[in-house]
């Protein structure tokens, strides 16, 4: 008789103590990313994981991991599909293969010339219409993160359109950068971004395009004797959640995961200009690189050889949309 009370409030003493162990168990948010955490989204990540934390008094931890520890380019939209990572912010250009062709418009060139212009877009209703489309391949679309316009680099001084034909150029998985290497005459090379240093170092590429952020912090100065400032092509970002996930949150960590996800945008968002300015400081300040800016004539040159693309590519992103953007932006490629 003794024993069996004993066992039974032994029993009982388990039960409520792992059901406590169960409740303070966080929920983990695995946040997967390929660039620096010196980088706009990088930074973004780590202020999102800092806001979500601390509101949620540790309910919820946010796990990330940058540099493409965990995963590369393309095996990071499969893991966030099959739930082994809840969040990742890839890059606009990197939605084609995932079946959402659409945000390869973000990718045609000379489309925006500042951030501004790139804000009326996605911080407004035809960003909001096309993070909706991602529902329907189980992901949650959040917000819009902004690295920034591009630069051209390679081997060798890039002033004219004619200096681009025949380098092999690597690009990110958009059929809208295809084109748009083509149009210059150079040769496009699809790579993961954590092979691009290695393949510049190497060879097996001539050149590339990044912002100033991604250039510097994965030392393609190093690797790159010549870098022009071109301005030619926006680079930025969908903050992504798995949505199974997200709609199973109970609705307070939900609110929370909302709200930091506005202040880390803000932020983020607020930061990607100066990281860029300071990144290209750096660069030059390393001597390894020359940096060139071109003559009025010369981005003119460019900018006439390279909108061809946006009406060429008018099928694969939808040519109401790309209308819709100009008439947000002001943009009209009859004036050049
Ligand atoms: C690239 O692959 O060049 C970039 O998309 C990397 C990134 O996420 O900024």
């Amino acid at each position: 008789m003794k024993t069996s009370w004993t066992l039974k409030a032994l029993l009982v003493a388990g039960a409520v103590f792992g059901g406590l162990t169960a409740m303070a168990d966080p929920i983990v948010i695995k946040f997967s990313h390929v660039v620096a955490i010196d980088t706009p989204k990088g930074q973004a990540a780590e202020y999102f994981k800092k806001q979500v934390e601390s509101r949620s008094k540790g309910r919820i931890k946010v796990e990330v991991y940058p540099n493409s520890q965990l995963f590369k380019d393309k095996e990071e939209l499969e893991a966030l599909q099959l739930g082994s990572v809840q969040m990742l912010a890839p890059s606009l250009a990197k939605f084609g293969p995932l079946g959402v062709k659409e945000f390869e418009v973000f990718d045609l060139p000379f489309l925006f010339d500042n951030y501004d212009e790139v804000h009326k877009v996605t911080q407004g209703p035809i960003g909001q219409s096309m993070l909706k489309k991602l529902e329907a391949k189980g992901i949650t679309g959040l917000a819009f993160w902004d690295n920034g316009l591009k630069q051209m680099s390679a081997n060798k001084p890039l002033h004219t359109v004619a200096d681009y034909k025949g380098l092999k150029m690597r690009i990110q998985a958009s059929k809208v950068l295809d084109a748009e290497m083509r149009a210059l005459g150079a040769n496009p090379q699809v790579m993961a971004f954590s092979e691009v240093y290695q393949a510049l170092q190497t060879g097996v590429v001539d050149g590339t395009e990044n912002p100033m952020s991604n250039f510097y912090t994965q030392k393609m100065h190093e690797v790159q004797k010549h870098l022009t400032l071109t301005n030619h092509g926006y680079l930025g970002y969908a903050l992504i959640i798995n949505k199974k996930f997200y709609d199973g949150l109970p609705s307070d960590l939900k609110s929370i995961v909302d709200v930091s996800v506005k202040q880390a945008t803000d932020f983020g968002n607020k930061i990607a200009k100066e990281e860029n300015d300071k990144a290209l400081a750096a660069v030059k300040a390393s001597g390894k690189t020359t940096v060139y800016v071109p003559t009025a004539a010369e981005r003119n040159e460019m900018k006439k050889a390279l909108v061809k693309v946006h009406s060429q590519m008018d099928d694969r992103v939808g040519l109401d949309l790309v209308k819709q953007i100009y008439k947000e932006t002001g943009f009209d490629p009859a004036k050049l």
